[in-house]
C-alpha cells in the first residue's frame, strides 16, 4: 500500500466488500492478457509512486485494471464516470480489501457525481483515466490549479474522444490525452461484440421480453449499432436501422438490415435501441406514434439520446420501477411506453456492462499504453493523439494466444514482395 497517498473513500456500504472481492476475482479469471501484464507489472513496477485519477465505470473488470497499476505501483483515486453503473460491492472491495481510494456509490445524484470527481482530482493526478471526457472537462473548468501537474490521460470511449477532439480543435486541451478508445482491439471488442451482447442482457434482464419475431429498431450503424443489430439477427429479430450516414446506411442494407428514418421506423418497432452518440435520437414526433409496449434502451454514453423530459413531461401516468429498472409511461391515448434504465446506458445500467473478456481488450490497451505514457507522456504535445499500433497488435497477439490460436508467419519471399514495388503480377 501506498505510504504517501491517504486511502480515503466515499462508497455506499464496505461490509459489501467480501462479496465484491469474490465478483472482481471472478472478472479476473477471464482477462487472460491483462493478467500477464499485471505480473510483468507486478515485477517491474514502472508505475512506483505514480499519481493517476481514474474516472470510470466502477465495475468488476475496472477493479482488475486498477489491481494491474496497482502492482505496477501507482496509487489511485478512483471515481465513476456514470452513476448507475457503480457496482457498491465492487468499490467496498476496492476500498477494504485492495487500499485503493474509490468515490462511487450508485445511483448518487450530480451534486454527489462531481463531487467525486473533485475527491477523485484531491490526489494530484499526474496521468488520468477518462470515459466520457468529465475528469478531463472538470480538470479544465474547475480545477484548472492541478492541470500543470498532469502529464498526460486515455480515454476510454467514443463520446470522450469527440469532446476531446472540440477541446483540441479549439485549442483548449491543455494536456496530451490518448483516444484509447480508437484502437482496433477496443472498437471491436468492446463497442460491437461488448455493447451488441450486453445491451440484449440489459433488454433480458429488465423486461424478460421475447426478441425472435419482434421488430428491433437499432439507431445508428456505427460499431455499437453493428454489435446490436447483429445480435438482434440472431435472436431472431428483424431488424431495421436509423442512420444519418450514407457509406453506414448502405452497409446496413448491404447485411440485409432494412434502413428508414426513424419518423418511419417508430411506428412499427417493437424495440428501439439508440447507438449514436448524438443528441434527441428518439423524441416527440416519434412517441406519438408508437406501439404500446414499446420498448426503449439507449447504449449510447449519454442520456440524451431518448428525449426522456418529454416522456416525463407529457405521460398521463408514470410506473416508476415496474419492473427491475424499467419505467412504464401511459401516454393520454393510452398507450405505454417502457424505457430502460432512465435513458441512460441499458448495458451499464440494467446489466453489468461487458463481458470480462470483452473489458480484458480494452482494460490491456490502457494499461499498455499508460506505461508508455510513462516514457513519452511529457515529449507529447497537448492534444488528442492515437494509441501506437505497436500496443493494439500486441494486445491482439496476447488474447489469440490466450484463445489458443496461431498467426501465420510470412515467408522471406512474402516479405519481400509486400515491400517492393518493382514486382509486377
Ligand atoms: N454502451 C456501451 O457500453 C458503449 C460502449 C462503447 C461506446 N459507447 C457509446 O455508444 C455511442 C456510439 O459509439 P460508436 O463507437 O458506435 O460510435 P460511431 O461513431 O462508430 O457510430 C455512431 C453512428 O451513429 C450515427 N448517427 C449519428 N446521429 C444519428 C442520428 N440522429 N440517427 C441515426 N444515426 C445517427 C453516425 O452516423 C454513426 O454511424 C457513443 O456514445 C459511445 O460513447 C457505448
Amino acid at each position: 500500500m501506498s505510504t504517501t497517498t491517504a486511502i480515503n473513500n466515499d462508497v455506499a456500504n464496505l461490509s459489501l466488500a467480501a462479496e465484491g472481492k469474490k465478483r472482481i476475482e471472478w472478472a479476473g479469471r477471464n482477462m487472460p492478457v491483462l493478467n500477464q501484464i499485471k505480473e510483468r507489472f507486478a515485477k517491474e513496477r514502472p508505475f512506483a509512486g505514480v499519481r493517476i485519477a481514474a474516472c470510470m465505470h466502477v465495475t468488476t473488470e475496472t477493479a482488475n485494471l486498477m489491481l494491474a497499476l496497482k502492482a505496477g505501483g501507482a496509487e489511485l483515486a478512483l471515481c465513476a464516470s456514470n452513476p448507475l453503473s457503480t457496482q457498491d460491492d465492487t468499490a467496498a472491495a476496492l476500498v477494504k480489501e485492495f487500499g485503493i481510494s474509490v468515490y462511487a456509490r450508485n445511483a448518487v445524484d450530480r451534486d454527489g457525481y462531481y463531487k467525486h470527481l473533485n475527491a477523485a482530482l484531491d490526489i494530484k493526478p499526474q496521468f488520468v483515466f477518462d470515459d466520457g471526457c468529465d475528469l478531463v472537462n472538470v480538470l479544465h473548468t474547475t480545477r484548472t490549479e492541478l492541470l500543470d501537474g498532469v502529464i498526460a490521460g486515455c480515454e476510454e470511449t467514443t463520446t470522450g474522444v469527440i469532446r476531446l477532439s472540440q477541446m483540441a480543435k479549439d485549442g483548449a486541451l491543455k494536456f496530451p490525452m490518448i483516444a484509447v478508445n480508437d484502437t482496433d482491439t477496443k472498437h471491436m471488442f468492446d463497442n460491437r461484440y461488448g455493447t451488441g451482447q450486453s445491451t440484449f442482457d440489459a433488454i433480458f434482464r429488465a423486461t424478460n421480453t421475447l426478441v425472435a419475431g419482434k421488430i428491433v429498431v437499432v439507431a445508428g450503424f456505427g460499431y455499437c449499432g453493428k454489435g446490436v443489430a447483429e445480435r438482434a439477427k440472431g435472436l431472431g429479430a428483424e431488424v431495421i436501422v436509423t442512420e444519418i450516414d450514407p457509406t453506414k446506411a448502405l452497409d446496413a442494407m448491404m447485411q440485409g438490415f432494412r434502413v428508414m428514418p426513424m419518423t418511419k421506423a417508430a411506428a412499427i418497432g417493437d424495440i428501439f435501441i439508440t447507438v449514436t452518440g448524438n443528441r434527441d435520437v428518439l423524441r416527440d414526433e416519434h412517441f406519438k406514434q408508437m406501439k404500446d409496449g414499446a420498448i426503449l434502451a439507449n447504449s449510447g454514453h449519454f442520456d440524451i439520446e431518448i428525449d426522456v423530459a418529454w416522456l416525463e413531461k407529457n405521460a398521463k401516468n408514470k410506473n416508476a420501477k415496474m419492473r427491475f429498472q424499467t419505467d412504464e409511461y401511459e401516454m393520454k391515448d393510452g398507450r405505454r411506453i417502457l424505457l430502460i434504465a432512465e435513458g441512460r446506458l441499458a448495458n451499464l445500467g440494467a446489466a453489468e456492462g461487458h463481458p470480462a473478456s470483452v473489458m480484458d481488450m480494452s482494460f490491456s490497451d490502457q494499461a499498455l499504453t499508460a506505461e508508455w505514457l510513462l516514457k513519452v507522456g511529457k515529449s507529447l504535445a497537448a492534444g488528442l493523439h492515437n494509441v501506437p499500433t505497436e500496443i493494439d497488435k500486441n494486445v491482439a497477439t496476447l488474447k489469440l494466444a490466450s484463445m489458443g490460436a496461431e498467426l501465420d508467419q510470412l515467408t522471406p519471399a512474402q516479405e519481400l514482395y509486400l515491400n517492393s514495388w518493382e514486382h509486377g503480377s
